[in-house]
């Protein structure tokens, strides 16, 4: 999402007529695109923006703009706290990027622009895609979330949930086909409930903008995320076998084991719902790979909760698994809640979960050998000669040597020889 949302700033700065430059020293203007999803990936936006006080201080002119959600949820407290940030932009004001550097240029004031409306459409966009287009992209389709999970920072930050218009996504896949894209990634804090925010002219669920986007013939892969589970429906579980061009990977965050801790989460599905969807998904759809997000040290997460999340991690074997330690963030409920757990239990749970799924991980890779996959040629090795690596549907990445050139994006077979840690090794099939 945030990478998205850097790509359409630096194209209407673009369009504006700014030039990139690759040192800060020679910017004029410098935009931190920022993250608040946890606390280590804040931590990182502070100490960005504070390296770029010395740079300011030598030259007074330069505009310093923090977009993103710890603009958005620290507001005019950023400029208090860092007198040096001129300009402090939310998710929806980063379409007035180009109008609000011009105002703080004119004026040599600060500016925060930090609304968040639920009447707020997102402008319709059309990338360009001068440079040499890449073969895959990111495209936004919703923007928002209605969820408030206990520990979650989105809600606060991007606001209630806001569905793009059918026909503008339709439009921008058609034009990234034009331009020689293969694969979208439809992007969204919660597919499922897309179209279903009551916005006006909203006329198409999730199912049916995959199969619409489906139908442009020059994308030949498909992808999403991310997927509540409360809201996995048996109409998109179909989606997988229905349409061709969905890739057989499924990203379905669990985050807990423990219907406890779930509750407590606000995650409003219990263990046995989320593993009954599992199951259905299996059935409907066998190849599809998993893989999810788990949050450990919750407050109040007993050793006892705990363990029933590494119980879940064996019964369901995900074919990967982003685990976090549970970090504070600003405007949350379970900022508040009683029993925090200390630093170094969680970096223990933490380490046992690794341990357990990089287990897992490798044996789930070493399942696919022998196995046929279509894989999606991303580039070659800088040190291997010809060795290439691209992707499987499945989401794996897959090495395998060719002596032609190939061009990213094509689509080739590959006979999987070898499951490692974190890759597929195979030999290309003539
Ligand atoms: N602490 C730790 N992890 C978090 N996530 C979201 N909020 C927090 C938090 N406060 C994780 C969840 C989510 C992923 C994107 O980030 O697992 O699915
Ligand atoms: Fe955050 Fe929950 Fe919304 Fe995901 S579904 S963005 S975890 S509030």
């Amino acid at each position: 999402m945030n990478e998205r949302d850097s790509e359409i700033m630096a194209q209407l700065m673009e369009e504006a007529s700014y030039q990139p430059v690759s040192e800060p020293e020679n910017a004029d203007v410098i935009v931190v695109n920022t993250c608040s999803i946890r606390g280590k990936a804040a931590q990182k936006a502070y100490s960005s923006l504070g390296s770029y006080k010395k740079i300011k201080g030598k030259k007074p002119g330069l505009v310093i703009a923090v977009a993103g959600c710890v603009a958005q949820q620290d507001g005019d407290n950023l400029i208090k706290r860092m007198p040096h940030i001129d300009l402090v932009l939310g998710p929806q004001s980063i379409y007035r990027l180009p109008a609000l550097l011009e105002t703080v240029r004119r004026d040599k004031s600060s500016c925060v622009s930090t609304a968040l409306s639920s009447s707020f459409i997102i402008p319709p966009f059309l990338p360009d895609m001068e440079d040499a287009a890449p073969h895959k992209r990111f495209v936004t389709i919703m923007q928002g979330c209605d969820n408030f999970c206990t520990y979650c920072v989105v809600p606060h930050t991007r606001g209630r949930e806001i569905s793009r218009k059918y026909e503008d996504i339709i439009a921008e896949v058609a034009h990234l086909a034009a331009k020689g894209v293969r694969e979208v990634t439809l992007l969204g804090q919660n597919v499922n409930s897309y179209g279903r925010d009551g916005q006006k002219g909203q006329t198409h669920t999730f199912p049916a903008l995959l199969k619409g986007v489906a139908e442009i013939e020059a994308i030949e892969r498909l992808r999403f995320t991310t997927s509540h589970p409360k809201d996995l429906s048996e109409e998109l579980m179909h989606c997988f076998a229905e349409i061709d061009k969905l890739c057989p990977h499924f990203h379905l965050p669990v985050q807990s084991g423990s219907n406890e801790v779930l509750k407590r989460m606000n995650r409003k599905y219990t263990i046995e719902t989320y593993l009954e969807k599992v199951n259905r998904l299996r059935e409907i759809s066998p190849g599809t790979s998993l893989t999810t997000d788990i949050i450990v040290g919750f407050p109040g997460e007993s050793a006892e909760d705990f363990e029933q999340t590494i119980d879940l991690v064996k019964t369901v074997r995900y074919h990967g698994a982003f685990s976090f330690k549970y970090s504070d963030r600003p405007h949350t409920r379970s900022l508040s809640f009683p029993d925090k757990i200390e630093e170094e239990v969680k970096s223990e749970r933490l380490a046992r979960l690794h341990e357990l799924q990089d287990e897992i991980t490798i044996e789930r890779n070493r399942e696919f050998v022998g196995r046929r996959l279509e894989v999606m040629a991303e580039g070659k090795s800088k040190t291997a000669g010809n060795q290439w690596s691209g992707r499987s549907g499945s989401n794996h990445i897959v090495h395998f040597y060719c002596e032609k050139e190939l061009k990213p994006g094509q689509l080739l077979e590959v006979l999987v020889e070898e499951g490692l840690r974190n890759s597929l090794r195979g030999r290309l099939i003539p």
